[in-house]
């Protein structure tokens, strides 16, 4: 049983602000390119862009921020670049998970941590266990992840679990194998960078989400950009395949009578 309705299966509260935003963080190396720096300037600098984003997101009352850091793709890239960013993986959780903890954000990693070193094998679990009691913000950071790793390791978890029911599996049924099947689905993903793909991120859970594509380099994406995200999300019409006429009819089963529940 999962905790959270899903958008094929239920019609979700439409929200005023997004409740779990999910970003591909896209652009660091041409960010760097175009100051005549090393590609991997520009992984640094977009954390401090990571930093300014949780923390405007707990600002927002957003309570499920997904980032996508390194995915299962990203291996191709040069070894120096993939040692680096490992690096940089691990400062980070050295240096942040204290100010995450004090600021009450819980902190989750998915991804086939597996092909990590056990040194940031180590810190991840640290950091997730410090925080798990922390409820401000869910901050997921997508490591090693794939949308099509995901699928694979719940469809053989779900198989392994219940052989009994093969070949009349569900949604249902798949979904509490899922890595993240402890947020509900996104409702808002940001893709930086200025390229229109998904990048085998979340190829489930962004089935009903609301897309948005900026040309912004991440280091360069900021709270105003976030917001211009965010009041084109609240302009969108969600209808998770009724009809615009059905939203407005009052006898709609599932669908929220509050004002502030509601898209309008
Ligand atoms: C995103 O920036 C960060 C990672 C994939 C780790 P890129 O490194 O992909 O930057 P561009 O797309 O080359 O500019
Ligand atoms: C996607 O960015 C993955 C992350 C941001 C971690 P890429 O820059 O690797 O995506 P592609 O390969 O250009 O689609
Ligand atoms: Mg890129």
């Amino acid at each position: 049983m999962t905790l959270f309705a899903s958008t094929t299966r239920a019609i979700p509260h439409s929200r005023a602000a997004p409740r779990h935003l999910a970003i591909i963080m896209d652009g660091n190396g041409r960010w760097a390119k175009k100051r005549f720096l090393p590609r991997v300037a520009g992984h640094q600098q977009g954390v401090e862009t990571v930093r300014a984003v949780v923390k405007a997101c707990i600002e927002r009352g957003i309570e499920y921020l997904t980032l996508f850091a390194f995915s299962s793709e990203n291996w191709r890239r040069p070894a120096e670049e993939v040692g680096f960013l490992m690096n940089l993986f691990v400062a980070a959780l050295q240096r942040e998970v204290g100010r995450l903890h004090k600021n009450g954000v819980r902190l989750r990693v998915v991804g086939d941590l597996s092909a990590f070193e056990p040194r940031l094998i180590e810190l991840i679990r640290r950091g997730e266990s410090l925080t798990a009691g922390n409820d401000k913000l869910t901050l997921t950071i997508a490591a090693n992840y794939g949308g099509r790793w995901d699928l694979m390791q719940a469809f053989n978890g779900l198989a392994l679990a219940h052989p009994e029911k093969a070949g009349a599996y569900t949604e249902a049924d798949l979904e509490p194998f899922l890595a993240m099947s402890y947020a509900p689905e996104p409702d808002l993903f940001i893709r930086t960078g200025g390229e229109q793909r998904i990048s085998n991120f979340l190829l489930w859970q962004l089935a009903y989400c609301e897309l948005f594509f900026t040309d912004t380099f991440w280091p360069d994406f900021d709270t105003a950009m976030l917001d211009t995200a965010i009041a084109s999300f609240r302009r969108r019409e969600r209808r998770f395949g009724r009809t615009s006429e059905q939203l407005l009819e009052p006898a709609m089963p599932a669908l929220p009578t509050t004002p502030s529940e509601t898209n309008a």
